[in-house]
C-alpha cells in the first residue's frame, strides 16, 4: 500500500526540441499525387507537391520567395513549377531557372527541395533538420505483400491527432494497455519484449497462448514515424498455421509541434477458399475491425497529456528505453550515442 506521507506526484512536461524528427514520413497513397500541384502543411511549414513529366513526385517549400505567392496555385511545366504571381519557374532541385521579364536571375533565387520516395504504393518525404540527404540504411522497407494478389491492398484511414508523436510512441512499450483498452480486461500479453537497434525498434508479443487460440504479432518502427506490424491468430497446438493474417501500417507526419497526421493502413491476407464476393466482404469487415481497435488507442491519445516523469510499475514495459531510442531522431547525427547500432533487448516478466 502507498504511504500516506508520500507527496502527490507533479507531472512534468517540458517542450521537446524545436525541430522535427530525422527520417522518412508518409504522405499517403502515391496515386493521389498528379501534375496538379497539391498543398501540404507539414513540419511547421507549407509545401507544394506535384508529379513532373519524369514521373517523380517533387516537393518544394510552398511559398515563392519572390513575393510570397502560394506555389500550389501555379502550374507544372516539365519537371518544374511556375509561380502564379510573376511566373518565376522553380526546378525540382529548388533553383529558379526562368524569370520571363528579367535579364539576370538573382543568385539567391533558390528554395528548399525535399527528397521523396515511393514505396509500397505510398509516397514518403525525407526530413532532416541538418539538411542532409536521406540515410540509405533508413530506407522505407519494401513490403512485398502490398503488391500481392493474395493480399487485399491497403485499406487506409487518415486522421489528425492533437498531440506530439512522442505520445503515440509510448504504445510500443505499453504492454499493460492491451488488456484494458483492447480486450476490456479479458487478458493481454503472455509474452512481450522490445528490441532497439539503430533506427529500428521492435515489439514482439504473444497473447492467449495455451487457451486454444492465440495471437502473435511483431511490430517494427523503421525510423521515427513508420511502424509496420505483422500479426496473425493461431491454434496454440500448432502455432505454425496462421489464421487471419494481417499487416498493419501506422505512420505519423507532424503538422506542427502539437499535431500530426496519423495514417493507419491494413493489408488482409485473403482466404483462397472464399469466393471473390465473400472474400471482399470478409476483407472489408476485418479492416473495419482493425480500424475500430486502432481508434480505441486514438481516443486515448487525443485526450491524454504529456508526462515526462511517469510513475511506472513493475508490470509496465520499457517506456524509458523506448523514449531514449526515439530521442535519437531529434539529435544531430554526430551526437548519436556510441551504442546506437548495438542491439538492446528488454523482455517483460509477465
Ligand atoms: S511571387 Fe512568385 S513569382 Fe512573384
Ligand atoms: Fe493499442
Amino acid at each position: 500500500m502507498n504511504s500516506q506521507k508520500q507527496k502527490p506526484h507533479i507531472i512534468v512536461a517540458e517542450p521537446g526540441p524545436d525541430r522535427y524528427a530525422r527520417g522518412w514520413h508518409c504522405l499517403g497513397l502515391a496515386s493521389e499525387y498528379t501534375d496538379k500541384p497539391k498543398t501540404l502543411d507539414y513540419f511547421g511549414t507549407r509545401l507544394v507537391a506535384y508529379r513532373g513529366e519524369d514521373g517523380e513526385v517533387h516537393i518544394l517549400d510552398g511559398y515563392c520567395p519572390h513575393m510570397g505567392a502560394n506555389l500550389s496555385d501555379g502550374c507544372v511545366e516539365g519537371n518544374a513549377i511556375r509561380c502564379p504571381f510573376h511566373f518565376w519557374r522553380w526546378q525540382p532541385d529548388g533553383i529558379c531557372d526562368d524569370i520571363p521579364y528579367a535579364k539576370r536571375i538573382p543568385q539567391k533565387a533558390v528554395i528548399k527541395h525535399w527528397p521523396t520516395i515511393e514505396e509500397n504504393n505510398l509516397l514518403f518525404i525525407w526530413n532532416d533538420p541538418e539538411g542532409n540527404e536521406p540515410i540509405p540504411e533508413q530506407r522505407v522497407p519494401h513490403i512485398a505483400d502490398s503488391f500481392s494478389d493474395d493480399w487485399s491492398g491497403y485499406h487506409m484511414i487518415k486522421m489528425t491527432v492533437n498531440s506530439h508523436p512522442r505520445e503515440l510512441m509510448d504504445n510500443m512499450a505499453d504492454v499493460a494497455h492491451f488488456s484494458y483498452v483492447h480486450s476490456r480486461g479479458a487478458g493481454g500479453a503472455t509474452e512481450f519484449s522490445n528490441e532497439a537497434e539503430g533506427h529500428c525498434y521492435t515489439q514482439r508479443m504473444r497473447s492467449g497462448m495455451g487457451k486454444g487460440m492465440g495471437n502473435v504479432s511483431r511490430a517494427t518502427y523503421h525510423g521515427p514515424s513508420i511502424m509496420e506490424t505483422h500479426m496473425w491468430g493461431c491454434n496454440s497446438e500448432d502455432p505454425s498455421i496462421k489464421i487471419n493474417e494481417q499487416r498493419l501500417l501506422v505512420t505519423h507526419t507532424p503538422i506542427d509541434q502539437n499535431s500530426f497526421d496519423l495514417r493507419f493502413g491494413v493489408l488482409i491476407k485473403k482466404d483462397p477458399a472464399m469466393t471473390e464476393g465473400l472474400s471482399r466482404m470478409w476483407v472489408e469487415s476485418q479492416a473495419q475491425m482493425s480500424h475500430g481497435a486502432f481508434n480505441q488507442d486514438v481516443e486515448i491519445w487525443n485526450r491524454k497529456v504529456q508526462v515526462d516523469n511517469p510513475i511506472l510499475c513493475d508490470g509496465d514495459g520499457p517506456v524509458n528505453m523506448l523514449r531514449k531510442w526515439f530521442q535519437n531522431f531529434y539529435l544531430d547525427v554526430d551526437q548519436l550515442p556510441a551504442n546506437y547500432h548495438e542491439k538492446r533487448v528488454h523482455v517483460v516478466d509477465l
